[in-house]
């Protein structure tokens, strides 16, 4: 496994890959727990070579307090991943913002919604950084998880305006034995915290409509910044703690 820091010397690693040998590209902010593995393991799966990206993107971060607490765990990161991964690439934000991000990617409609609304400026983050590391890499296959869904519907989205050469791939969600969705931003949690989470995927599960979720939520303990019911599955997002979890939950 080798782990790139610069950007100029990833490309001339990329250049002397052999042309016909598949790539699958699993981007990601590290502080990485088993989701992420999942979704390694279905890329080494399916491609000759696993490329694997830790990148902190301050672009898609609203809010500077959040940024600051992100669990940044570089050692234990290459450990998880060992075996699994051929390249990391960690780049500084210097190396992947030379522009100082006055270039960047904007949708203007779909981005503007839940999170969107809640977290002005996130999705231009999230779809630069995307669009960079995508031109970097040049993968076969891109593949995200589906707790995220309206960021894999936002990249989806880009690749077709764009006529991106890759696959996105839907991964699905992995969860905690008590049904929490894995999350770097769990470890932020209290023990006590942490016991009252597992409230958040059962009661998207088990009530009705978006309205009785939001209610149910709510008289658990738990800041409701959006639920909603759309194509055949819940999304929603609530603070505890301080601590944002979303989520995603088939019906
Ligand atoms: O889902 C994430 O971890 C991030 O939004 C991503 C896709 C790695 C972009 O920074």
């Amino acid at each position: 496994m080798k782990v790139w820091h610069e950007v100029d010397s990833w490309q001339a690693a990329r250049r002397s890959l052999p042309s016909g040998a598949t790539i699958g590209f699993v981007p990601t902010m590290g502080a990485l727990h088993e989701g992420h593995r999942a979704l390694l393991e279905r890329a080494r799966e399916e491609n000759a070579v696993v490329v694997l990206s830790l990148f902190v993107n301050p672009t898609q971060f609203d809010d500077p307090a959040d940024l600051e607490k992100y669990p940044r765990t570089l050692e234990a990161d290459l450990r998880l991943v060992r075996g699994v991964a051929d390249h990391v690439l960690v780049p500084t934000a210097g190396q992947l913002y030379p522009d100082e991000y006055r270039y960047r990617v904007t949708e203007t409609k779909d981005s503007r919604e839940l999170e969107g609304a809640h977290r002005p400026g996130h999705f231009d983050g999230v779809l630069t950084v995307v669009l960079k590391l995508l031109n970097l890499v040049q993968p076969r296959r891109a593949y995200f998880g589906e707790k995220d869904w309206q960021q894999l519907q936002l990249v989806r989205g880009m690749v077709r305006a764009f006529f991106l050469p890759v696959e996105i791939v839907a991964c699905r969600t992995v969860r905690e034995a008590d049904g929490l969705a894995m999350s770097s931003r769990n470890r932020r949690l209290s023990p006590a915290g942490r016991a009252q989470a597992a409230e958040f995927p059962r009661i998207l599960r088990e009530t009705p409509d978006a309205g009785d979720a939001r209610r149910a939520l709510e008289a658990a303990g738990f800041s409701v910044d959006y639920v909603v019911d759309s194509d055949g599955a819940r999304l929603a997002a609530v603070r505890l703690e301080k601590v944002r979890l979303i989520d995603h939950v088939r019906r």
